[in-house]
């Protein structure tokens, strides 16, 4: 079967990470040059692209601090209700972490509830972004800039929190079994992780073979590629890696951890609700999202794990 045309790959979470990408695809050897290039993820590049692009992050996306939010166009927890209840817990103030926060909308939100908050990411830019926006908002967040590869500088005690919570920060880990595992130590028993990462066939390349056909190419699941981004500044490389699905619950089970709920969420129908609904029902949402909508809707972009310390 001749392949026509190589369709924008479903990259990244933003609208503004697809730049480096749709001139690179279009000459797939400069592509391949680009990821050769590439020798994996430190704190410091990491700091780098994320500062470089935090300002476009959060000026492009729309994250609610009035829901829980999953990932792009995806019900937020109003409806996929994985939150353990905040008001629970062995006695005192409910204790959160959050993995990687950007602005910590989602610490916010758990803010908004009564519970203590705590949320790191390796990026002082998007922290002063949570900082403002949890000022703005009347609650206290505890920003810091810790990362999620060397938790224990965190210095928390282990069996600290009630919920530790990660969205979309995982495939940025050197050592994702070791943030999996710290998380594990930090928790308190009976307390949840609830791990949103990238699905592993959004590692796949989306192609149209023409008449009118067009899907997903994944050329080798156990070795899936990582998604190689440049900063705006083209300074700075920067990957998310997905991993097969029964690689991370192995993470999670090493961890000590019991698996509760494993869901790969589709988007909300986006098409078919009017701006108001989207506003309330859609907690993480962009233009360069809603333009990649017919490839979310037929494959999944994150795998959620809700967790228990057993
Ligand atoms: C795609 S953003 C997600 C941010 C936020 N969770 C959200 O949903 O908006 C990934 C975040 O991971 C952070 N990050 C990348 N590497 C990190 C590391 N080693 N430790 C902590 N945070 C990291 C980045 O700075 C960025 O804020």
């Amino acid at each position: 079967m001749e392949i026509l045309q190589r369709v924008e790959k479903p990259w990244g979470l933003d609208d503004f990470l697809l730049r480096p990408c749709c001139g690179l695809l279009s000459g797939s050897n400069v592509w391949k040059i680009f990821h050769m290039q590439f020798n994996g993820n430190t704190d410091a590049s990491s700091a780098r692209y994320w500062n470089d692009i935090a300002e476009l992050y959060q000026k492009e996306t729309r994250i609610s601090t009035s829901d829980f939010h999953y990932g792009p166009l995806l019900p937020g927890d109003s409806q996929l209700e994985l939150l353990p209840n905040i008001g629970k817990n062995s006695g005192g103030i409910f204790q959160c972490l959050e993995i990687g926060c950007g602005a910590g909308q989602n610490s916010i939100f758990l803010a908004k509830q009564g519970a203590q908050c705590v949320a790191i990411d390796i990026s002082e830019e998007q922290l002063a972004h949570g900082r403002k926006l949890a000022a703005k908002e009347n609650v206290n967040v505890d920003f810091r800039c810790v990362s999620m590869d060397s938790l224990q500088e965190g210095a928390w005690e282990p069996a600290s929190f009630d919920l530790i919570h990660s969205s979309y920060a995982l495939p940025f880990s050197a050592d994702p079994a070791k943030v999996i595992s710290d998380c594990a130590a930090m928790l308190k028993l009976g307390g949840t992780l609830l791990l949103t990462t990238g699905h592993p066939l959004y590692a796949g390349e989306w192609l149209d073979i023409g008449d009118g056909e067009d899907g997903v190419f994944l050329p080798d699941y156990f070795q899936l590629e990582a998604d190689v981004r440049m900063s705006m500044d083209d300074k700075t490389m920067n990957a998310a890696q997905t991993w097969p699905i029964s690689q991370i619950a192995e993470w999670i089970y090493n961890a000590g951890l019991v698996i509760e709920r494993l869901l790969e969420p589709a988007p909300l129908p986006i098409p078919d609700m009017s701006k108001k609904e989207i506003l309330e029902k859609v907690p993480y949402d962009s233009k360069g999202w809603r333009a990649l909508y017919d490839q979310l809707a037929r494959i999944p972009v994150v795998v959620i794990f809700k967790c228990r310390r057993a």
